[in-house]
């Protein structure tokens, strides 16, 4: 495998650059990017939403190589090529058990270290049995990867799900080059070390020889950690961590997004056209958006208080302004969802039973999935979007409104504590805990001149634009080259100044 050579003129040839013929790349993560069915004996398969996953999917089609993830469905093979009519790489599907699916799944990956990372201690649930099948299926992850192994990969592991898998790869294939992408936030020490398992969770880090995260903050939060729980010295000026005789690098790769598919799809004329149908169809003067997975971190709650105290404060725009909030349907059978469920209808039917006219509705609410050429018009629609997460770790939405806008008008209201945050600052930036700012940055959004609204708007694009997802994969990936080619002791990869 080769560096990436910065001059390669477009993504397929930097790819093939950094994919040399005798080594190659295995995805690991626990969500696959598709999800296969069989019916009547014949395999489809249905693409799971989200632009990172196509992007990986996109890198894996030109480079060849394996992605190993959870099999959901049943009855579907444990090896299959993908595309399914002419397969470029290969996907291994790891089968769990309906009690490994709701104690690793739904119990230690979403109801601890979701909650944890991302400072919900009041929801977090600390069960022995959450923890072993936590363990469990981490090693039947890594006995997946024994059997597709074939000694040179460069391996890249996705999320909090699988925090134990790189020791575990380690101890079994010492010489591996295992790189880790942490996309949510790392918490502050003395929030993650009230995880019982704090050790056993950074240890298993530590067998990667690379790990990135989305912000400066999240990667110093994490060496701290470190230095906290095993007592030991970080190079927080290199970033980087010698543990067990092995020196692992920690950096910053903000993730983006295919800003250009985003902009083609939203200047195609038919797709211009079914937005001016959504503003239509909507009928109000000023369209704010929404649009989130519904969890409890996304402050969808505090955003629709925030939006019902608006239009308690500001009557003069009864008639003329519509909520439209999409919530994708989230990790139905985890019980705190289900109650955010219940709240969030409970909201809305509020909200839409005191302001509601025989003309005039004033929030939309779509419990529902859109597939990206859909969501591009309601992207295009909007006036205003509200990206207003209590906490969260980069957050593609933001950036994908920005990269809708191709008349450079809109307006993004954004929370500080979203990663994006660290990137479009040109965003209304708010506290989400804070509903008479989030009420203010409403009525902000609709008074703002035109002027300042396009020159927000450009320096947004071209933020979106600069980094996207092209360059976070080669960027991600050409470091970890780096990583093992260099003597650690030595060369500092990770310059003190800070990317963001
Ligand atoms: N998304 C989608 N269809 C929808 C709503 C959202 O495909 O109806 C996608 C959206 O385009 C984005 C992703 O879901 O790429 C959400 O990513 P984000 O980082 O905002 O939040 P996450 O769900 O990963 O926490
Ligand atoms: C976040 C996490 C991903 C996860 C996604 C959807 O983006 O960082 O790892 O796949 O949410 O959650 P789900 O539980 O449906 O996979």
């Amino acid at each position: 495998m080769r560096l990436l050579d910065p001059l390669a003129s477009d993504f397929t040839s930097a790819m093939e650059n950094l994919m040399h013929k005798d080594t190659r790349l295995t995805i690991i993560s626990n969500r696959a990017p598709f999800q296969l069915k069989r019916k009547a004996g014949k395999i489809y398969y249905d693409k799971n939403v989200g632009g990172l996953v196509s992007v990986l999917d996109e890198i894996m089609c030109q480079g060849g190589g394996t992605w190993i993830a959870w099999g959901e469905s049943e009855d579907t093979p444990s090896r299959v090529g993908i595309p399914l009519d002419d397969p470029k790489y290969f996907m291994r599907l790891v089968d769990l058990t309906d009690l490994e699916v709701r104690n690793y799944y739904q119990g230690f990956s979403n109801r601890v270290m979701w909650p944890l990372c991302h400072y919900f201690l009041d929801r977090c649930h600390f069960r022995s049995e959450y923890w072993k099948a936590y363990r469990g299926v981490n090693e039947k992850f890594a006995r997946a990867f024994d059997m597709v192994s074939q000694g040179q990969d460069n391996i890249w592991i996705h999320d909090f799900h699988l925090t134990l898998l790189p020791s575990l790869l380690r101890e079994r294939h010492r010489d591996l080059s295992i790189g880790f992408f942490w996309h949510i936030p790392f918490p502050s020490s003395p929030v993650f070390r009230v995880l019982p398992w704090r050790k056993e969770v950074l240890r298993g880090l530590l067998g990667c020889d690379l790990i990135g995260f989305q912000l400066r903050q999240h990667a110093d939060n994490f060496l701290q950690s470190v230095a906290d729980v095993f007592k030991i010295p970080v190079d927080l000026e290199r970033s980087s961590v010698e543990f067990e005789d092995r020196v692992i690098k920690v950096g910053v790769f903000p993730v983006g997004i295919d800003y250009k598919k985003w902009n083609d799809l939203a200047t195609s004329p038919g797709n211009i056209e079914k937005a001016r149908q959504i503003r239509r169809e909507v009928g109000a003067e000023h369209i704010l958006i929404g649009v989130d997975r519904l969890d409890y971190t996304k402050g969808i709650r505090e955003r629709l208080r925030a939006y019902e105290h608006f239009l308690e404060k500001y009557p003069e725009y009864h008639g003329r302004i519509c909520m439209v909030q999409i919530a994708v349907p989230s990790r139905t059978r985890v019980e705190e969802y289900r109650i955010l469920r219940r709240e969030i209808d409970e909201t809305v039917g509020r909200i839409s039973g005191r302001f509601s006219t025989r003309k005039w509705v004033p929030l939309r609410y779509l419990y529902k999935t859109f597939p990206m050429e859909e969501l591009v018009n309601y992207y295009a629609a909007a006036d205003t979007a509200m990206v207003t997460p209590l906490r969260d770790g980069m957050n593609l939405v933001a950036e994908e409104y920005a990269a809708s806008r191709i008349r450079e008008d809109g307006c993004l209201i954004l929370s500080e504590f979203a990663g994006a945050s660290g990137i479009l600052g040109d965003a209304v930036i708010v506290n989400p805990y804070d509903i008479d700012g989030v009420t203010e940055s409403i009525h902000l959004s609709l008074t703002m001149k035109e002027g300042e609204k396009r020159s927000r708007m450009q320096r947004l694009r071209q933020a979106v634009k600069k980094r996207d997802v092209y360059w976070w994969c080669q960027t991600f990936l050409s470091t970890l080259m780096d990583v093992n080619s260099k003597d650690p002791y030595q060369e500092s990869l990770f310059p003190t100044s800070k990317v963001l």
